[in-house]
């Protein structure tokens, strides 16, 4: 077993434009990707970080249509944004199972909570792209979604006010009137137009263009400013504080 598990160096991915001929060699030749199989050889991931494997710009388009039609199979928000950007970015990144991201649906297992669409994308830039980078793409990428109007390209689009479920589910049935448990073809639209967000945010930074555009609003800045670090420094977070707070 162990003298035949094939170990894929960093050198294999980069000489092979971007890992395809490993891969379909590896496909062909019946050998089991990650998982030992009975008969098979096993393939290491490479070691991290994987940044240098992103060398080209995602199909931005190709990663909205993958997110909706992955949630549209049962995958969920969460996991349908993650695979459809694994995908896109191609190997090593998609080796990795995209069940680990199957717990994001419904803002965590129904819960309301981090949007599964948010979850999932916001995974694969952090596989893509540790630290500082993963941050601000990712504060963007919440930014934007709890300030846009989502699906972009359906009739009935709502603005969540900040990234949870809960609120983002609420708000389109308030402007859709439909009910919560129709919500199937809005979230799947949505988990396209995230990881597509996403997938473009990190285009921007492979190319060096990217620049923020959402900025806290005024009114929670001053909040955030005394609450979070500040005077009173006793809670967290970067949330429209009004959504669920009276000021005083
Ligand atoms: C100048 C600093 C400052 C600013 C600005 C500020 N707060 Fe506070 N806030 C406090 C302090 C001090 C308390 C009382 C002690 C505590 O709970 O931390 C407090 C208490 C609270 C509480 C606890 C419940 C209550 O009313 O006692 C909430 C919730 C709260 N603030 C939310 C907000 C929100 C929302 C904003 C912006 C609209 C805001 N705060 C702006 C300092 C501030
Ligand atoms: C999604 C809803 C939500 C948002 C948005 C939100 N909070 Fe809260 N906040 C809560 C909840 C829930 C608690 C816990 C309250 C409790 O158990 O009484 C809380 C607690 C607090 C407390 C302590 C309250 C106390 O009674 O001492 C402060 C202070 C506070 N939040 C400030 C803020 C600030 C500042 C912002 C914006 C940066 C903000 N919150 C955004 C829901 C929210």
């Amino acid at each position: 077993m162990e003298d035949k598990k094939k170990v894929l160096t960093r050198r294999d991915f980069l000489v092979s434009a971007g890992g395809a001929a490993a891969g379909l060699a590896l496909a062909a030749s019946g050998l089991g990707i990650l998982a030992p199989k009975a008969e098979g050889a096993m393939v290491d991931l490479p070691e991290y970080p994987w940044t240098d494997y992103f060398n080209k710009p995602l199909d931005v388009e190709a990663v909205r249509a993958k997110g909706t039609a992955y949630y549209n199979q049962g995958l969920g928000c969460a996991e349908g944004a993650f695979r459809a950007l694994l995908e896109e970015l191609g190997e090593p990144f998609s080796y990795v199972p995209s069940q680990i991201m199957n717990f994001g649906k419904g803002g965590v297992v129904a819960w309301g909570t981090l949007c599964g669409a948010l979850n999932g994308a916001a995974a694969a830039v952090s596989l893509v792209f540790g630290g500082q980078a993963m941050t601000m793409i990712v504060n963007e990428l919440l930014a934007w979604y709890s300030a846009t109007a989502l699906p972009l390209n359906l009739e009935h689009r709502s603005v969540a006010g900040n990234p949870l479920c809960h609120a983002s589910i609420a708000n389109w049935c308030k402007v859709s009137g439909k009910k919560a448990s129709e919500r199937g073809p809005r979230c799947a639209a949505l988990t396209g137009d995230v990881a597509a967000q996403a997938a473009m945010y990190m285009n921007q930074v492979l190319e060096g263009t990217f620049v923020p555009a959402f900025a806290m609003s005024e009114e929670t800045k001053a909040c955030f400013d005394c609450h979070v670090g500040g005077y009173a420094d006793d809670t967290l977070g970067k949330m429209d504080c009004k959504g669920c707070h009276e000021g005083h």
